[in-house]
């Protein structure tokens, strides 16, 4: 593999890209992530040890990695302290090594606020968001009205802007005595934190051009999945921000060329939070056990995932809008169970055969999928370490996925731990 990778999510998120990013950041020197919020929850288990970041890039957890937190990242501050706290009591060192871009936008409490009002507006009609501000913070960065990083260290100038925020927002702030709104407290409470998130802001585009060209090795990591890219996602079922590719350039302010390999990561069945069109969705015992065996409950909100078959009309969508020629497959242990494993290689639209995500989704709501259906392999693959000791059906399930991608698979995970990993 090169030496600066990529990694992103290839279905609607939560495929494991937490353990897929720590794995590779052990031979990493930067860790850099581009887009979201703390919308995002990456799991990582280190010894009887599990982190649980919605911000902090995974890499923190290595000794010495130095993390990045781009301007396409929406920050919630307060969020961001809890981690940093958080990762100190578990003797975890961020000192030196935490870094954000002064342009990344503020994610403010008064965006959570709007974001459970639209939510609760929507009724039946919601996005089944985190909750998190994630698509407020995004509007009023597109809308030219964001607080920045660097607006924390004008404390006048920031008053200001929340003032005129206050205005420009009356609908959401007159007569609310949700502490959320109260722009006074909340300035307050930012001048608090300023001092201390300061000496971490940098011009992050600056810093990991300085780190490139002095030779050393980069590793993106996304967040979410390529079926919410605001853009070629599910839209309007999505989040606010580019999950794919696209999102890593802008929201660093680097070129395509420091990309080695785009590396996808894809779970061996498929899950989905939140509402949206999921042809794969199983409502029946089989999908109960795949949220069981996998402990599919959401690592953000705990909300339970809806599970699938993998789909890979849906992942031709996102290795093309990705250019993805590799991918890490996880969670191959949760079908050791199963006597048959489905994989979706079509769609059936009123009797027309799709073989492409449509974009319209008033489409995508009504196909069905088209299985190929493969015997189990029953019996554990947790302890294997390569892949020619796989069983036999269960090669045959990653050869057809790779086949049909056109990828090399990379990566398979067979476990949450570390060591339960068979690297190709
Ligand atoms: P938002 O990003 O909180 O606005 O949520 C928009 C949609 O994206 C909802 O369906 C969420 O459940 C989903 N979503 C956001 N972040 C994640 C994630 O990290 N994993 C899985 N789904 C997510």
């Amino acid at each position: 593999m090169g030496k600066n990778k990529i990694v992103v999510g290839c279905q609607w998120g939560d495929e494991g890209k937490g353990k897929v990013v720590d794995l590779l950041a052990e031979k990493a020197d930067i860790i850099a992530r581009f887009q979201g919020g703390a919308n995002a929850g990456h799991t990582i288990l280190v010894g009887d040890k599990k982190y649980i970041l919605h911000l902090i890039p995974s890499g923190i957890i290595h000794p010495g990695k130095i993390c990045y937190i781009g301007n396409g990242v929406v920050l919630d501050p307060f969020g961001l302290m809890e981690e940093l706290n958080l990762l100190a009591k578990e003797g975890v060192d961020t000192e030196g090594r935490l870094f954000i871009s002064s342009a990344a936008n503020l994610v403010m409490p008064y965006h959570k606020l709007i974001d459970s009002m639209q939510e609760s507006k929507r009724g039946n009609d919601g996005i089944g968001t985190t909750l998190r501000g994630i698509g407020p913070a995004y509007r009023d960065k597109v809308g030219r009205f964001g607080i920045r990083v660097c607006d924390l260290y004008a404390p006048d100038k920031l008053r200001e802007k929340l003032e005129t925020y206050r205005k420009l927002r009356s609908d959401i702030f007159a007569g609310s005595d949700d502490e959320r709104a109260d722009v006074g407290k909340i300035h307050e409470d930012l001048m608090k934190l300023a001092p201390v998130l300061k000496p971490r802001t940098v011009n992050v585009s600056i810093e990991l051009t300085k780190h490139y060209k002095a030779g050393k090795s980069i590793l993106f990591e996304g967040a979410q999945g390529a079926m919410l890219d605001v853009d070629l996602g599910t839209y309007p079922f999505a989040t606010s921000s580019n999950t794919t590719v696209g999102g890593a350039l802008t929201g660093l302010g680097i070129g395509p060329k420091m990309f080695d390999d785009v590396i996808g990561v894809v779970k061996a069945y498929t899950t989905r939070v939140g509402a949206g069109p999921f042809p794969t969705e199983l409502h029946d015992a089989t999908g109960e056990k795949l949220r069981d065996a996998g402990s599919e409950f959401g690592a953000t909100t705990g909300r339970p995932r809806r599970t699938g078959w993998l789909d890979l009309v849906a992942l031709r969508h996102a290795c093309r809008i990705n250019g993805i020629e590799k991918i890490a497959v996880t969670k191959l242990d949760i079908l050791d169970i199963m006597d048959k494993i489905k994989i979706c290689v079509g769609y059936n639209l009123d009797g027309r055969e799709m073989n492409e995500v449509p974009l319209d989704l008033s489409d995508l709501w009504h196909v069905k999928p088209v299985y190929k259906e493969f015997d189990g392999w029953k019996s554990p693959t947790t302890e294997i370490n390569d892949f020619d000791s796989l069983p036999d059906n269960a090669r045959k399930y990653l050869g057809f996925i790779a086949d049909d991608l056109q990828v090399e698979i990379c990566l398979v995970s067979t476990g949450a731990r570390r060591e339960e990993t068979i690297l190709i």
